[in-house]
């Protein structure tokens, strides 16, 4: 764990209340009504959550108790009974919703779809039987491998619908990381596609799967469903493989959604973490769906005539909880889009927002220092005055970023919510309410009501205002993941032995450094473990080096992030040869691709230096904060009197 207090510390005094038009109808929409729900929420979090979860969900029946918390062991509305695909369609077809759209997707080629919220009740339906007939019931885990298509929110639904626990996995993960994943989580159906569109290419999804699956590397899987999406000519399994559109054509458009107990697993989600294994993180049914379904009420302000895009994948979290869940919860229309900014059409999603008016749009900061690179002239050249709201999430964003943001985008009219949160957490945690909270570039602001985040030291105590530490939640809260799946040592391990309060109570470690401002705001400084964001995908720097060690000629190797302004961080991986082995231009290039085989195209390393040896303690361990320091190119300060070999370092500085 590297130490936060040693970060340089970012100024930035610029301050952005919220735009009083907006605040005048917003559902939070003064100050003062974030403090009374914060004030609400510390005096009784019972009471406060319960009064959500009774007025904001449909229950089969409720629930007895609303929070058992036996530390780390959290359970919400303890007996309570419901359904999240329930919640994200049924229960809207009982009002105006049922002919409004909640979908309204575009793909890549340009070809359209919409459909109603009653279409796709009927689709999830249909999609809940044809797995009911693969075999799969209540409890098996079913993998989804897929394109940005309305058929991967299906997918997403109808195992909600029928208590099968879905293990999303992002199309750009190789077949060797998605063969892992399906096997940790013991899948027992695949829903996939041919292809999909991505950057005027067809990405080859039903043939990664195939890879994954043959030898019988995956036994627990017995099917695999699959969409026709491109049409291209693939390989179909017999008896393993069924055409999506085939068995649409028998199974019933109507299935009665299961009920579901608060705590029955809803789906895990593979992030990577210190150790060069992925981690399952697991949310559970009732809490994840109110805590994204008021969150994305709250944050995003959603009103009845809102279109909302979200550009994350579904492979992501922001994906779950914010293309999929949290707005269909709330009935609001969403937008998908299956593509990307591509030399083709580098203003396509400027193009995107003026065809289908949308009002509000989420994205990364890495998109955004991408766009500012394209030319202000694209966006310019739209008419963008249907958008209201902007969002960004998955690192911190650069106050300039924010300010491009601010001013070419949402032309100084839209306030920008910057949203903290992650994988682990279900949802957003620290963000502006964009009626209530002012913004300040470059800070996440304050947290949900109900979060109680703090900024502490490495004995657990808070820090001064300015003074960089370790940003922990003190209380659990309903979005909380609730364990490593297969692994709930790891979950303990990894979250909450870090740090405790002085009287013992343990401390959720986000693993982020932050500090707070003389008005509580805080600014997240990033990752404080050995994991790297990359264009807003989180890596383990562990995986990489694991998939770098696997191939013949490695002896060892130590991957860090470089900071880039365009990506956040690149991956510099240094290498250590074995003795068969000479360095050469072309085994650069090997290892390069032998990571993208291994793990995926997002974790191939910008750069191969090779060493002879690496930088270690005497007990053995690389030390890491050196190379990341050699790596951005800055001179070593601070203590190296733990290092074994001292001349290393001088030999890393002339190889590089
Ligand atoms: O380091 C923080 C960064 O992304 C990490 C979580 O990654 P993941 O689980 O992949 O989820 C990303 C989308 C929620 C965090 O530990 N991060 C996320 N949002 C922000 C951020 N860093 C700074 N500012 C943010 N708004």
């Amino acid at each position: 764990m590297s130490d936060p207090t040693i970060e340089s510390l970012l100024q930035e005094n610029r301050h952005f209340p919220p735009p009083s038009d907006f605040a005048q109808q917003a559902r939070i929409a003064s100050f003062a009504q974030y403090q009374e729900l914060c004030q609400e929420a510390v005096t009784d979090p019972e009471g406060f959550w319960g009064r959500l979860a009774r007025t904001e969900l449909h229950w089969f029946s409720p629930w007895e108790q609303v929070l058992q918390w036996d530390p780390p062991q959290a359970k919400w509305f303890v007996g309570g009974k419901l359904n999240l695909s329930y919640n994200c369609l049924d229960r809207h077809l009982e009002t105006s919703c049922r002919t409004k759209p909640a979908l309204i997707w575009e793909g890549e080629p340009g070809d359209t779809r919409t459909l109603t919220y009653e279409e796709l009740h009927q689709r999830v339906c249909q999609m809940a039987n044809a797995l009911q007939e693969l075999g799969v019931k209540k409890g098996d885990r079913v993998g989804i491998y897929m394109p940005m298509i309305p058929e991967a929110v299906m997918a997403m639904l109808a195992c909600a619908r029928i208590g099968a626990p879905h293990t999303v996995v992002f199309g750009g993960f190789s077949a060797e990381a998605l063969k892992d994943r399906l096997n940790d989580a013991g899948a027992r159906v695949v829903i996939t596609a041919d292809g999909g569109w991505r950057k005027d290419a067809i990405v080859p999804l039903k043939s990664q799967v195939d890879l994954a699956l043959q030898a019988d590397q995956v036994p627990s899987v017995a099917h695999v469903l699959v969409v026709r999406r491109t049409g291209e000519a693939i390989r179909m399994q017999e008896e393993r493989d069924v055409w999506w559109h085939e068995i649409q054509q028998r199974v019933s458009d109507d299935c009665a959604a299961e009920e579901m107990d608060s705590e029955d697993l809803l789906f895990i989600l593979y992030t990577s973490g210190t150790t060069g294994k992925p981690k399952g993180v697991v949310h559970t049914t009732a809490g994840y769906n109110l805590y994204t379904h008021i969150t994305t009420q709250w944050i995003f302000d959603l009103r009845e005539d809102d279109i909302y895009w979200c550009t994350a994948d579904v492979g992501w979290i922001t994906g779950h909880s914010y293309l999929v869940y949290g707005p269909l919860s709330n009935g609001a229309t969403v937008f998908m889009y299956e593509g990307a900014p591509r030399p083709s059409a580098p203003g396509c999603f400027w193009d995107l927002i003026e065809k289908h008016k949308i009002t509000i749009f989420y994205t990364a900061p890495t998109a955004i220092r991408a766009f500012i690179k394209m030319g202000d002239h694209l966006p310019q050249a739209r008419d963008l005055s249907s958008l209201r709201l902007l969002g960004t999430v998955g690192e911190p964003i650069n106050p300039e970023a924010w300010i491009w943001y601010h001013r070419v985008i949402g032309g100084e009219r839209c306030p920008i919510v910057d949203t903290w949160w992650q994988t682990e957490t279900g949802g957003i945690m620290i963000s502006a309410l964009p009626g209530a909270i002012s913004t300040k570039p470059g800070s996440a602001s304050l947290p949900f009501p109900g979060i109680q985040a703090d900024v502490v030291d490495a004995q657990g105590l808070p820090v001064a205002d300015h003074q960089g530490g370790y940003l922990v939640v003190r209380q659990p809260w309903p979005g909380m993941m609730r364990t490593v799946y297969n692994d709930p040592e790891r979950f303990r391990r990894s979250y909450w032995e870090h740090l405790q309060t002085g009287d013992g109570h343990p401390l959720y470690f986000a693993g982020d450094g932050a500090h707070r401002d003389a008005e509580g705001y805080f600014w997240i400084m990033g990752r404080v473990d050995d994991v790297i964001s990359v264009a807003g995908h989180r890596l383990g720097t562990m995986e990489i080096e694991s998939a770098l060690v696997s191939h013949p000629a490695v002896a060892e190797a130590a991957v860090v992030g470089r900071p880039d302004a365009l990506k956040g961080e690149v991956i510099i991986a240094y290498v250590v040869l074995d003795n068969q082995h000479q360095p050469q231009e072309n085994l650069q290039k090997e290892l390069m691709q032998h990571v993208v085989q291994e793990i995926g195209a997002l974790a191939r390393p910008a750069e191969i230096r090779w060493t002879e040896t690496l930088p270690k303690t005497r007990s053995g361990k690389i030390m890491r904060r050196l190379l990341r320091t050699l790596a951005a190119g800055e001179e070593i300060a601070g203590d190296t009197s733990t290092l074994e070999d001292r001349t290393v370092l001088d030999r890393l500085r002339e190889g590089a």
